[in-house]
């Protein structure tokens, strides 16, 4: 059971198997065209297509969005800014393109600090990066917040990575928003409720005039044919995400119960997993349940996630048995 990197344990949709096993030679013979899956994309969050640019995975618009906004050298070294702990692609794609992140340490509950994030902008500041929900806690974050922190650091930019966002159900795409705050891009994915991960498609939302440096950056193919005719199907078939939905908030509830009884603190995740503080040993005790084929993901060496493991809540039987190997090894680790 992968529940390390916060999949949809039930895969893609049954509608988007049967659209990729109708793919044929040709599919594969010819460069992908996107229309159909900008628009899918765009009418989904309510935009227009000019608010959409298509990457492979989140990852890309991240390393996109750092990769854009670090053209401009003035300043010295571009510097990004975002909390610790956080999503590692952030740090990864700044140092990778030649530039310092800066972060700022989260309290002991995970909260967001807006003041503190904005105090840490300076001249060399390109992009501030934060996630709602949170990850690794799932903690959410207020709209408000966000909105704040980008009206106060603009023209720096706010990315806010909503790769979670399906699962809170709270997001600031919407026409009004980019319109009075130029400076904001919105990530999102479709590796996680859409259940593609292994197809790679993600989007960045923004005004065509924020999106436009970043689309020179990605290129001009980055998502495959497969992942291109998936996307219009996955959008299409709510029933599927709903279900998706419901499983990963009953899982998620499931947990939050079982370390209860367990006396493991827990934080209270948005999101479709949970960051969980097992202690001292957890690096025994991931070891341990991956040998009873449990995969959790060890954070436990992390600043600000010591002794934390964080766990997938995704199909609800899967959480069940997880919780049983978790109960198993703890009486024999601890
Ligand atoms: C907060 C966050 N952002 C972005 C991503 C990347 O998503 P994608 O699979 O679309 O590259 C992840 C994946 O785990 C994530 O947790």
């Amino acid at each position: 059971m992968r529940l390390h990197l916060n999949e949809n344990t039930a895969g893609c949709s049954p509608a988007v198997l049967e659209t990729l096993r109708a793919l044929g030679r040709q599919d594969a013979g010819f460069y992908p065209d996107y229309g159909r899956a900008r628009t899918a994309v765009a009418r989904c969050f309510g935009v227009g297509d000019d608010h959409v640019l298509l990457t492979n995975g989140l990852d890309e618009g991240i390393l996109a969005a750092v990769g854009a906004a670090f053209r401009d050298r003035s300043g010295g070294v571009p510097e990004t800014v975002g909390v610790a702990p956080a999503f590692d692609m952030y740090e990864v794609s700044t140092t990778a393109l030649g530039g310092r992140m800066v972060t700022v340490p989260l309290d002991a509950a995970c909260r967001f600090d807006a003041a503190a994030v904005k105090a840490a902008v300076t001249d060399a500041t390109r992009i501030v990066f934060v996630a709602n929900p949170h990850n690794p806690s799932g903690v959410p974050c207020s709209l408000d917040d966000l909105r704040e922190l980008a009206r106060g650091i603009a023209p720096v930019l706010l990315f806010v990575d909503e790769a979670y966002a399906d699962f809170s159900g709270e997001t600031l795409i919407d026409a009004d928003t980019f319109a009075q705050l130029p400076n904001l891009l919105v990530g999102r994915t479709f590796s996680k409720a859409y259940g593609i991960a292994g197809l790679r498609a993600g989007a960045v939302i923004g005004t065509p005039l924020a999106l436009e440096p970043l689309a020179r950056v990605v290129p001009p193919y980055s998502l495959n044919a497969w992942a291109a005719a998936a996307l219009p199907v996955a959008i299409a078939d709510t029933a599927y995400r709903t279900w998706y939905l419901e499983q990963a908030a009953a899982s998620r509830a499931l947990l939050h119960r079982a370390c209860d009884r367990l006396g493991l603190e827990t934080w209270p995740s948005a999101a479709n997993f949970l960051l969980v503080r097992v202690g001292d040993r957890a690096g025994e005790i991931v070891s341990a349940l991956a040998a009873r084929g449990v995969i959790v993901r060890d954070r436990s060496r992390e600043r600000g996630c010591e002794g934390c493991v964080r766990i997938t809540a995704g199909l609800a039987d899967d959480t069940t048995r997880a919780i049983e190997a978790l109960e198993e090894v703890l009486c024999v680790v601890r």
